[in-house]
């Protein structure tokens, strides 16, 4: 029956083509996830023997961060070579072989592009940079006189995202854009030679069999007009509530259109997902119109803290933005730029529990998913990373705010040194990994039904198998104060307690699967704290 129900969906999906909709998506921080070749940093051929995992995981696809040529400034988001691999993370046929087999694996692969910035050691801008100011060169970049009696002070007012100003001056006097580290050129996005080049870009890794783009920064590539100062310090922490004039103007949505129409033009549905940090739903959904990208990262569902209203209230509006462009929602919990959630829900057994009953509300609602590597493993973040190893460009300029944290390499097994990230023999992963992780394991926890990685597993099978899920919407139904319940179609019904106290309720059908223990007698249950239950209701 099971497998019936599955070989139907995978029809319908087929016929209709439109597999993000729904899809659960595996993110791979290539760096750390498994080190192939023996020196402490994680690369392609890692992944590689890597993915038998990630499909008994039950994932859709993965999506790959940047493993193309770089000098690592901003570990590959500052890019020399857009169309070939970092020696770090092997070569060019390491990649190609790696969307083969991800392909035979049943895995489809999305790869980031990064189109705001290059490196500062591209040769484009090594051109811009020899070719001195007022030349076609310096054209591909944003380039400008300072202001002062000398132009000595910068062109505008405007913060990098990393801290300090937006603009670094050349001995030359000129001064150039960069909204993260002064080794990420802003590249000028009204020269038709970058729309050119980023399309060529696309081009080559379509034609090498990839099925989509995470594009980086996809909210900054077009800044307003003339390029006004802002007026006030502290702009990133405008980010996430105001439209500022170097992110999420009107006109990037040119350049999202451009590309939906490439990724139109191949065969089997490539898509586009957008990393856009801006001020409300209504305006993520702008990017993920019909004729724009297929999903956006869903950072205010990120952001949103353990309080059931809170969520109700994330949930519907998020639904009601996407719905109203006809786009599923995307949701996601953590990623390699914040505080893993184990850790922003309270860390320690108590963050463990909520991340738990999150992973299976997150799951459970209407639409795409993604899961960052390790969350299904229960990962918190790392907190005492030594000095020495921390080289995060946001972390150096601001030290409350690192992001080395959680990407610690992925234990695998429970043998020292290294819990298998690594070959035998290795002294030294890139970061060092906690000596307690052995029980977090892969390994280990496999072994363990009641593990996290377990509930990961079996929450994906069921969703799978369960027709009713997919994007439809869901119906909340009425609970106490502190508690969510919704049912999507008619066999299946969510419960989530957010509060620390136990709590009674109507059951409303038969257990699923339960991030916690659970006691039902006479119709009812009684809820752990912070804890979630799926269910399958018998009328259906
Ligand atoms: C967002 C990426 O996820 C982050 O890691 C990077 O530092 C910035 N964009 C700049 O490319
Ligand atoms: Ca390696």
């Amino acid at each position: 029956m099971t497998e019936l129900v599955h070989a139907d969906r995978a029809a319908e999906t087929e016929a209709t083509g439109r597999w993000w909709r729904d899809a659960v998506i595996y993110q791979v921080y290539v760096r750390s996830f498994a080190d192939g070749n023996g020196d402490g940093i994680g690369d392609l051929l890692g992944v590689r023997s890597r993915l038998r995992y990630l499909a008994d995981l039950g994932v859709d696809a993965i999506w790959l961060n940047p493993f193309y040529t770089s000098p690592m400034a901003d570990f590959g988001y500052d890019v020399a070579d857009y169309r070939d691999v970092d020696p770090i993370f092997g070569s060019l046929a390491d990649a190609k072989a790696l969307i083969d087999d991800a392909h035979r694996h049943g895995l489809r692969v999305i790869v980031d592009v990064v189109p705001n910035h290059t490196s500062d050691q591209h040769v484009w801008f090594q051109e811009a940079l020899a070719a001195g100011p007022g030349t076609p060169a310096r054209e591909r970049y944003i380039f400008r006189e300072g202001k002062g009696a000398d132009g000595e002070l910068p062109p505008n007012d405007w913060e990098s995202v990393f801290g300090g100003p937006a603009w670094t001056r050349l001995p030359d006097g000129q001064w150039y854009l960069h909204l993260f580290a002064p080794e990420q050129p802003d590249l000028n996005w009204e020269n038709p030679e970058v729309h050119a080049e980023f399309e060529s870009i696309l081009r080559f890794w379509l034609d090498l069999g990839v099925d989509g783009f995470r594009i980086d920064v996809s909210h900054g590539m077009v800044k307003a007009e003339g390029l006004p100062d802002v007026g006030h310090a502290d702009q990133v922490k405008m980010i996430g509530t105001e439209v500022v004039p170097f992110f999420d103007q009107d006109g990037v949505h040119e350049i999202h259109r451009a590309w939906r129409r490439l990724l139109d033009s191949y065969p089997g549905m490539r898509i586009g997902v957008a990393e856009a940090w801006v001020p409300s739903l209504d305006r993520l959904a702008n990017y993920v119109r019909p004729d724009e990208m297929h999903q956006a990262f869903n950072f205010h569902f990120l952001t949103t803290p353990w309080d059931a209203a809170r969520f109700r209230k994330v949930i519907d509006e998020s639904l009601a933005s996407s719905g109203a462009v006809g786009a599923p929602a995307t949701w996601v919990l953590s990623n390699h730029d914040v505080k893993r959630h184990v850790t922003r829900y309270g860390h320690g057994e108590l963050g463990l529990r909520r991340a738990r009953a999150a992973a299976l509300l997150t799951l459970a609602l209407p639409g795409s998913t993604y899961v960052y590597q390790g969350e299904e493993l229960g990962l918190p973040e790392v907190l005492d990373l030594p000095e020495e190893y921390l080289t995060d460009p946001q972390r150096l300029r601001n030290p409350e705010d690192g992001r080395d944290g959680c990407r610690v390499p992925i234990p695998w097994a429970d043998v020292e040194p290294h819990f298998g990230f690594s070959l035998p023999g290795i002294e030294e992963t890139w970061l060092p990994m906690p000596a307690s992780w052995g029980p977090l394991s892969v390994e280990s926890q496999l072994r363990d039904p009641a593990s996290t990685l377990s509930l990961y597993r079996e929450a994906l099978r069921i969703r799978r198998d369960l027709t009713s899920l997919g994007d439809e919407s869901l119906t909340w139904l009425d609970s106490p104060a502190g508690t969510l319940a919704f049912t999507r179609g008619d066999g299946f019904a969510v419960t989530v307690n957010l509060t620390g106290e136990p709590v009674e309720l109507p059951a409303p059908g038969r257990v699923l699967l339960a991030s916690a223990g659970v006691e039902v007698a006479g119709g009812t249950v009684r809820l752990a704290p912070d804890s979630a239950v799926w269910w399958g209701r018998d009328d259906a």
